[in-house]
C-alpha cells in the first residue's frame, strides 16, 4: 500500500513541477533545452540580415556582432542601418560590417545586384547565415476590408521577396555546399488569428515554403530554421494596455541564435497563452479550431486605427 502512494506522491509532484515550468516558458522546450551559442560556433561568419534598421533586426545584428560575426544589415532606411553600423562599431570597432540598402518588394534584378553584392563582401566569402527577418506588420482589421494594395504589400514583403532573395542566393550556398536561412515567421503562421488574415496567410505560406525548401536541399547542404515568435517587445512604449505578456527582444533574439546554432528546424518564442495555444493547434488541432473560433467571436471588431503590435504575432 505504501508504494502505490509514494508512487502517485511522486507522478503527483512531477505534474506539478511539469505545470510550473511550462507556464513560466518562453519557448518550446527543445528550444528551452538547447544550450545558448558560443563565439567559435559563430565568430568570423557571414551574416546576412534584412529588416536590420530597427526592431529584432537590429537587435539580432548586435548580438551577432557581439558574437565576432561578419554582418551585412538591409533594410530600406540608410540612415537607420548606418545609425546601428555606428552603434555597432562603437562598441568594437574591429567588427566588420556592410550596410547593403534593399527594397524587397523591388525587381528580381534589383534584388540579384544585392544577392551579388552580399557575396562580395570580405573579400567573396560567401553568405553563411541569410535571416529573413524583414516583414510588413499590418494593422489589424477585417478580412473583408483589407484592400488588395494592402494585401499585395504585405505578400511582397513577407514572401514574395524573400523567396525571390533565396532563390538567387541558394545557388551560390549549393556550390559551396554550406549555408543556413533562419525565417523569422510568426506564432500567427502557427495559429490562425482573427482580423489578421493578411499577415497569418503571409506567415503560413513562408512557413510552408521554407519547410519545404529544407526537404529538397538539407542533403545538399543548406540547412533551414523557421523561428516562430509570439509577442516580443520591441517597443517599450507598448504600455500597460498590451493584453499578451512581451518577450523581451534581448531574450527573443539570443533565442533565434541558439535555434540557428543547433539546426533546429522550427523554434516557438512566445511567453502563456500563446505558447499553449501554439502546443494544442499543433498536436490537437480540432481542439485549436475550436478554440480560435471563440476568439473571433469573442473579438470586437478592430478599428481603422488598431495597432498590431499590441496583438499577438
Ligand atoms: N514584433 C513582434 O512582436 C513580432 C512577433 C512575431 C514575429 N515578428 C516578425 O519579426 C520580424 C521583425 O519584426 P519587428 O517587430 O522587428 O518589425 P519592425 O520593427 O517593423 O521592423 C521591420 C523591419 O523590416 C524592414 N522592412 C520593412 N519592409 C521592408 C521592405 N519592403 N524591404 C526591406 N526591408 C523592409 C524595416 O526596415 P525599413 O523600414 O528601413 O525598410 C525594418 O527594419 C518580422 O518579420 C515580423 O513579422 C515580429
Amino acid at each position: 500500500m505504501v508504494l502505490p502512494i509514494a508512487i502517485v506522491a511522486v507522478l503527483f509532484l512531477s505534474l506539478l513541477a511539469f505545470a510550473v515550468v511550462f507556464a513560466l516558458a518562453d519557448g518550446d522546450f527543445t528550444l528551452l533545452t538547447a544550450r545558448p551559442a558560443k563565439r567559435e560556433e559563430i565568430e568570423g561568419k557571414v551574416v546576412w540580415i534584412t529588416g536590420a534598421s530597427r526592431g529584432i533586426g537590429e537587435v539580432l545584428a548586435k548580438q551577432f556582432a557581439k558574437l565576432g560575426a561578419r554582418l551585412i544589415l538591409s533594410a530600406r532606411n540608410v540612415a537607420e542601418l548606418e545609425r546601428v553600423k555606428a552603434e555597432i562599431l562603437g562598441k568594437n570597432s574591429s567588427c566588420e560590417v556592410e550596410v547593403l540598402p534593399m527594397d524587397l518588394t523591388t525587381s528580381e534584378e534589383s534584388l540579384r545586384e544585392s544577392v551579388q553584392k552580399a557575396e562580395s563582401y570580405f573579400s567573396y566569402a560567401g553568405v553563411d547565415y541569410m535571416v529573413h527577418n524583414a516583414g510588413r506588420i499590418p494593422r489589424l482589421a477585417s478580412a473583408l476590408k483589407i484592400t488588395e494594395e494592402s494585401l499585395m504589400t504585405t505578400f511582397q514583403t513577407n514572401v514574395l521577396g524573400p523567396i525571390a532573395l533565396t532563390r538567387l542566393l541558394a545557388p551560390y550556398m549549393l556550390k559551396r555546399r554550406r549555408g543556413h536561412f533562419i525565417v523569422i515567421s510568426s506564432a500567427v503562421g502557427k495559429v490562425h488569428s482573427p482580423f489578421q488574415t493578411d499577415y497569418c496567410a503571409s506567415k503560413f505560406a513562408l512557413n510552408g515554403y521554407f519547410h519545404t525548401l529544407r526537404t529538397e536541399l538539407l542533403h545538399r547542404g543548406i540547412k533551414v530554421t523557421v523561428v516562430c515568435p509570439g509577442q516580443i517587445d520591441v517597443f517599450p512604449d507598448i504600455g500597460d494596455d498590451n493584453p499578451l505578456p512581451p518577450v523581451p527582444v534581448e531574450r527573443c533574439v539570443r533565442l533565434i541564435i541558439t535555434a540557428a546554432i543547433h539546426g533546429l528546424k522550427e523554434a516557438w518564442i512566445a511567453k502563456q497563452p500563446i505558447l499553449l495555444t501554439m502546443y494544442v493547434m499543433q498536436y490537437m488541432p480540432s481542439i485549436g479550431f475550436w478554440v480560435m473560433d471563440k476568439v473571433g467571436a469573442a473579438t470586437p471588431e478592430p478599428s481603422a486605427t488598431s495597432s498590431q503590435k499590441k496583438k499577438a504575432t
